[in-house]
Formats: structure tokens, C-alpha cells, sequence
């Protein structure tokens, strides 16, 4: 693994210790009871814990320990001379727990959230730490934007995602907050079992606890995005009425091999032909095709997105000029052309709503136009 820049140790560690020590800031550890005084009465979530990669031990080496301890330990704070616990355990994301534990579990004493701030605390870059990475004075239950100081390192949404290996950790709740799901507030959504009201934090795609499908997720990965979302279903070019089924060449590749290249939390498609990603990084179509030639993907892209384009610019005209004509004259149409155009809408706003432009499935969007636009030659033959 890669530690680059992120993890120069500031000169002014040992200085700091020593300021911290001298104005006698309260040391929390007793307030941790670490996660095996969880086990008895939490065998389930301390099972499933245990099998994870957060309770996996932390081998630091001697002279960055403090630099990494913060994000890979438990309880540790600035005002601390070490860890209550060498992994990521129960209290990092629950709060410290020996209150809850000595009061027979009293709910009151523990913290319970689905706040993607927990996970961010850790997964984040941020400039402005006690130490220059990992940020002092959080506690679960609380904003991160409370944390006097703090400057995540942006990510700008509109542009590409940091590279994966440029920093230690990934950016990843940087990018999460950039993102759609991070900003969708007012959404009401389901996803196993669960009502959700935004934004999509981390735990509606992670399950806190499991390792049962790989990186953590809730489901595997092939089924989570459309949990969600109903592009699979353009993929598959299901849906359309009048229309039959028309597969694309990409129905079987899972939504996160073309969203999530190099893990990028923004959702975001390295397109072959954005100029400003680096020859050196990877683009979200050529990995996985045999020929792996960049410029000829970009043609391609740029081809579907056209023939889309020039598609659908003189069918969306003539919907208006038949919808104009339809305000003044609302009687204009038979009970069978009414229908038609109501299917007619339907159809197109699959594949507008769809986001991408043809590039999801070309095929079945060019279905759903070439049939709208022979129903609406009929209906305005109707209106002139
Ligand atoms: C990486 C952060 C994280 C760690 C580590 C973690 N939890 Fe959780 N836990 C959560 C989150 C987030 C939820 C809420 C999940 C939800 O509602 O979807 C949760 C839920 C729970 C619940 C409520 C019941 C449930 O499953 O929803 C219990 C009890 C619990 N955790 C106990 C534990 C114990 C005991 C440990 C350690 C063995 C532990 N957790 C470790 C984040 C964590
Ligand atoms: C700001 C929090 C933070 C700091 C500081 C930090 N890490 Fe990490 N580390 C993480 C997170 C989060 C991951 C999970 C992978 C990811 O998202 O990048 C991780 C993963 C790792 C891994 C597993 C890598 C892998 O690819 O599976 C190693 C090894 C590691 N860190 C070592 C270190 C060392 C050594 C230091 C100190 C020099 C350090 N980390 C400092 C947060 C941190
Ligand atoms: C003596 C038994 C006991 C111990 C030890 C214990 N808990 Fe609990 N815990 C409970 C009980 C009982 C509940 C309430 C369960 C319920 O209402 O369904 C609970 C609930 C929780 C919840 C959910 C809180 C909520 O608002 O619903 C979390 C999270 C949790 N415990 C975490 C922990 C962690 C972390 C530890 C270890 C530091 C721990 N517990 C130790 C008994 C215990
Ligand atoms: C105290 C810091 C900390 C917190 C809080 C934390 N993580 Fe992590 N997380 C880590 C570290 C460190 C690793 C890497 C562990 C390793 O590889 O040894 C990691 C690894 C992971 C992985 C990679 C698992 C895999 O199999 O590759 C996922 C997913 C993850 N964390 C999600 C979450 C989510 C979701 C939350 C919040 C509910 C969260 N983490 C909270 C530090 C943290
Ligand atoms: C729990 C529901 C949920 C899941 C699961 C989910 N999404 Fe989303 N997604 C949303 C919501 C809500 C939005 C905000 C969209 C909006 O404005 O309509 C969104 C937006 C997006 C966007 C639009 C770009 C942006 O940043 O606004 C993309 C692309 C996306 N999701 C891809 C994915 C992928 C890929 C997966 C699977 C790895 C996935 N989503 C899983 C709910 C979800
Ligand atoms: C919309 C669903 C979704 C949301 C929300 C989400 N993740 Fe992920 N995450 C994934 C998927 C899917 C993967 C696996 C990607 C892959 O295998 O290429 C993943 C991978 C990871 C990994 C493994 C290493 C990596 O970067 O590939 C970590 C760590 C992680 N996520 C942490 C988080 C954290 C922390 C948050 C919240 C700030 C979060 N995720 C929000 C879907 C999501
Ligand atoms: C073959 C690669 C590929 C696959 C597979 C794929 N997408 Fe896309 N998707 C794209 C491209 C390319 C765009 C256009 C985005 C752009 O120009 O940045 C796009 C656009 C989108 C958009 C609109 C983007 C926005 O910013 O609003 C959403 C939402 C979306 N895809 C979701 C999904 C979901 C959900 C799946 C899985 C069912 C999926 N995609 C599968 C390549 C793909
Ligand atoms: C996870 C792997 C994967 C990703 C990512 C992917 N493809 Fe494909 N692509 C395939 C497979 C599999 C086929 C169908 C088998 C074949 O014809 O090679 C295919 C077929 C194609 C074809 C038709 C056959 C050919 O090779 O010319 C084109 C064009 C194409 N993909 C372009 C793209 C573009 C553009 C992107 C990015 C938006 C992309 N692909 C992303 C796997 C992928």
C-alpha cells in the first residue's frame, strides 16, 4: 500500500504531547469498556464485528504510531498517551460504552446512528488534525461540521475524482459528501426492509457489522445500485410499452465497474474522453475490454451520445408543437391517439430520466424513439 503525502509526521507531535500533558486534559479511558466487555450481551454483533476488517489488529511501527493510531485504534485522543483498544472496535462508532455496559444496557448511555459523519471521521482526508491527519475532539453522535477547525479536503463534484492512491485513506466520505447520495436530504427511500429518509449514508450501502458479501455491503454488489435506482432495467431494456425486450452489451456488468472506478465514492464514470484524466489512470471503459485502447472507447461514447442526441432533438420538437396544440384545442385527438401519446411520454422520460445519454443501453433508446416517432407522425397528421 501506498502512503504518500497525507502521512508526512509534523515536527510538532512530541511538542504537542507534552503541551496537552502539562494542561492536564481529562484522559477518557475510563469511560471505555472495549468491545469484549460487549460480547455477553452482544454476541451477534460482536461475532460478525470480529470476522470484519475494522477488528483486524493494528501493527503500527514505532515512529508513526501516533499519526495512524487516531483512525486505527479505539478511544484515542489527543490527550491520550495510547489506545484503549488496537483496532477499530464497538466504541469507535457507538461512543464509549461502560456506562451502557455497567446499566444493564441502558440505551441512554450509548450512541446509535446511521450517521455517515461516524465513518467519516476515519474515511476522510482532511489538512487541519491535531497531528496533520486524523481530527481530535470527535465523538459518535456528533457533526463533524461541530469540530472547530476541521477542512476536509474538498472534492469538487462537477470534476474528477481524486486518484485513489494520492492520499492515505481514500477520500472516500469526502467524495460520499460531494455526491448525490450525500446531499439527497429529502428523499424517502427503502432499502432492505429499512425506510430510509436521506441522504444515502454509508450504512444503507455498508452494513456496520458484516462481511458477508465483500467490502461490507449490505448485498451484493450486483443487485445493491438497483435497490435504488432503475437503470438496471434499462440495461436489461425492459419496460417500455410496445416495446420488446432489448438487451444491451452491458446488461451483465454490475453498475459499480463503470461507477465506481478506483473506488471513487462520487459515482462518477471516468469517461475515456475527458481530457483531463491522466494517461496514467485507469478510465471506466477500457479495463475490462480485451483491446484496451482509450481513444477508440472515447469515439464510441461520443458516437452513442450523438446518435442519441440527433435522435431525439426532432422527436422532442415535435412532442411540443403537438403538445402547443393540444393546449388550444385539448379535443384534438381520438381515444387511440390519446393513448398513444400518453405511452409515447411514458416511454421517452424512461430513457430521459435514465441520465446517460443512450450510453446505458443505445439500442432499446433507439427503439423507444424510432416507435414514438412513428405515433407521432400519426398524431400530427391528426392536428393539422
Ligand atoms: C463501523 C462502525 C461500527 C462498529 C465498529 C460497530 N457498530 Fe454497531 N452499529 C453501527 C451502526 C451504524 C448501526 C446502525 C445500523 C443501522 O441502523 O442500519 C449499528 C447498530 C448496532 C446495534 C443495534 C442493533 C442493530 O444491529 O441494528 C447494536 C446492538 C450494535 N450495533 C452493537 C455493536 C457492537 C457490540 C459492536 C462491536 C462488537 C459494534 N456494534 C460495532 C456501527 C458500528
Ligand atoms: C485519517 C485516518 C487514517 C490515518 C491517519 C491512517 N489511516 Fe490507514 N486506513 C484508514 C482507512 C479509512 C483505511 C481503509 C482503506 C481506505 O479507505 O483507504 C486504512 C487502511 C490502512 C491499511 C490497509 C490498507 C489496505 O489497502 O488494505 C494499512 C496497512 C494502513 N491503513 C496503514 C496506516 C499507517 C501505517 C498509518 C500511519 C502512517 C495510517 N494507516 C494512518 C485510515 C487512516
Ligand atoms: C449487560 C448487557 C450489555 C452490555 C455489556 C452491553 N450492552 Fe448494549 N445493550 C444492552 C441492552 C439490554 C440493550 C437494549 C436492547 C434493546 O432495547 O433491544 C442494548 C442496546 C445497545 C445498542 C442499541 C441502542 C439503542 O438506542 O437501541 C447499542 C448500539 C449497544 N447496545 C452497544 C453496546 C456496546 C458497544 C457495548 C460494549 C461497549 C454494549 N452495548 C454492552 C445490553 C448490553
Ligand atoms: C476509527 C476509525 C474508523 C471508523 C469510525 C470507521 N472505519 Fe471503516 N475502516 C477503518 C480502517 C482503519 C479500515 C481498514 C482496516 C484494515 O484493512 O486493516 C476500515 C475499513 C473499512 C471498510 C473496508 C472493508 C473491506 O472489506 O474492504 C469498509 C467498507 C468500512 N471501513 C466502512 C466503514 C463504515 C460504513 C463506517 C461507519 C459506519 C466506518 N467504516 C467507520 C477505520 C474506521
Ligand atoms: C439507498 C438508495 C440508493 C442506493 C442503494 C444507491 N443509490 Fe445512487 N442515488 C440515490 C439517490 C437518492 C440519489 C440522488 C438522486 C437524485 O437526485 O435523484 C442517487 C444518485 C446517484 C447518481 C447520480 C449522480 C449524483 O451524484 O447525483 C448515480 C450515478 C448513482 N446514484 C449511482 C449509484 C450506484 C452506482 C449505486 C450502487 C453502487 C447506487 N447509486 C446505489 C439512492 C441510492
Ligand atoms: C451507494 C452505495 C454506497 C455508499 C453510499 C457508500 N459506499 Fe462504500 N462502497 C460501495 C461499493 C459498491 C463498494 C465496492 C466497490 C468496488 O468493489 O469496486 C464500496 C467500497 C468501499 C470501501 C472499500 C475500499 C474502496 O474504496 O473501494 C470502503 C472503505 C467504503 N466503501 C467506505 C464507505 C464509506 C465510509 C461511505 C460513507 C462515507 C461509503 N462507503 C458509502 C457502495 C457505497
Ligand atoms: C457500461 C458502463 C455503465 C454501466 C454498466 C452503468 N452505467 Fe450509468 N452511466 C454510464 C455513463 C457513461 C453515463 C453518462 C455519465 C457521464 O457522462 O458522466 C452514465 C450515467 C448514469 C446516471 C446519470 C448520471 C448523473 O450524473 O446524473 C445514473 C444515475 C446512472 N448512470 C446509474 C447507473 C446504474 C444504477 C447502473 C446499474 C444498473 C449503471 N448506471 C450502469 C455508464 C454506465
Ligand atoms: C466490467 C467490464 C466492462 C466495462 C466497465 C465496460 N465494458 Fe464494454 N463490454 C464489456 C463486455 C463483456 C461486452 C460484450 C462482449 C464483447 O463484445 O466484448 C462489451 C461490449 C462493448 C462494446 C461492443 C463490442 C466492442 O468491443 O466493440 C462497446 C463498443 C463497448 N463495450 C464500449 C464500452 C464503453 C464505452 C464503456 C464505458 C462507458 C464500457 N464498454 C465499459 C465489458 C465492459
Amino acid at each position: 500500500m501506498k502512503l504518500k503525502r497525507a502521512m508526512a509526521v509534523p515536527a510538532c507531535i512530541t511538542l504537542f504531547l507534552v503541551a496537552v500533558t502539562s494542561t492536564g486534559i481529562e484522559n477518557e479511558s475510563s469511560e471505555y469498556a472495549g468491545s469484549s466487555a460487549c460480547l455477553p450481551c452482544h454476541t451477534d454483533e460482536y461475532n460478525a464485528w470480529k470476522s470484519s476488517k475494522h477488528a483486524s489488529l493494528f501493527k503500527p511501527s514505532t515512529d508513526t504510531s501516533l499519526v495512524c493510531s487516531g483512525c486505527h485504534t479505539t478511544g484515542m485522543n489527543a490527550s491520550d498517551q495510547g489506545p484503549k483498544e488496537n483496532d477499530v472496535g464497538c466504541e469507535a462508532c457507538h461512543g464509549p460504552g461502560r456506562e451502557h455496559a455497567a446499566h444493564e444496557g441502558d440505551t441512554d448511555r450509548i450512541v446509535l446512528s446511521q450517521s455517515a459523519d461516524i465513518c467519516g471521521r476515519c474515511h476522510s482526508g482532511n489538512q487541519s488534525g491535531d497531528n496533520g491527519t486524523w481530527m481530535t475532539g470527535y465523538q459518535p453522535g456528533m457533526r463533524l461540521s461541530e469540530l472547530a477547525g476541521l477542512k476536509l479536503i474538498p472534492v469538487d463534484p462537477e470534476g474528477l475524482p481524486p486518484p485513489a492512491d494520492d492520499i492515505h485513506p481514500s477520500l472516500t466520505y469526502n467524495m460520499w459528501l460531494a455526491s448525490g447520495h450525500g446531499k439527497a436530504h429529502d428523499r424517502n427511500i427503502q432499502i432492505n426492509g429499512k425506510d430510509w429518509t436521506g441522504p444515502v449514508s454509508c450504512v444503507a450501502c455498508h452494513s456496520p457489522h458484516q462481511r458477508d458479501n465483500s467490502s461490507q455491503l449490505v448485498m451484493k454488489p450486483e443487485k445493491l445500485c438497483a435497490a435504488c435506482h432503475f437503470q438496471a432495467e434499462v440495461l436489461k431494456g425492459v419496460g417500455a410499452k410496445g416495446i420488446e425486450e432489448t438487451r444491451s452489451l452491458h446488461t451483465a456488468i454490475p453498475c459499480f465497474s463503470c461507477h465506481m472506478t478506483e473506488g471513487n465514492h462520487l459515482m462518477k464514470v471516468l469517461r475515456p474522453d475527458d481530457p483531463d484524466l491522466a494517461e496514467s489512470r485507469t478510465d471506466s471503459c477500457s479495463d475490462c475490454h480485451e483491446v484496451k485502447d482509450r481513444k477508440m472507447r472515447a469515439i464510441q461514447i461520443k458516437d452513442w451520445e450523438a446518435w442519441y442526441k440527433e435522435t431525439m432533438d426532432p422527436i422532442q420538437a415535435d412532442l411540443k408543437t403537438v403538445e402547443a396544440a393540444l393546449k388550444k384545442d385539448p379535443n384534438l385527438l381520438n381515444r387511440e391517439l390519446k393513448a398513444k401519446l400518453d405511452d409515447i411520454r411514458a416511454n421517452l422520460s424512461i430513457i430521459v430520466k435514465d441520465g446517460s445519454n443512450g450510453v446505458h443501453n443505445l439500442d432499446y433508446a433507439l427503439e423507444i424513439m424510432a416507435l414514438a416517432k412513428r405515433h407521432l407522425a400519426e398524431i400530427k397528421k391528426a392536428i393539422h
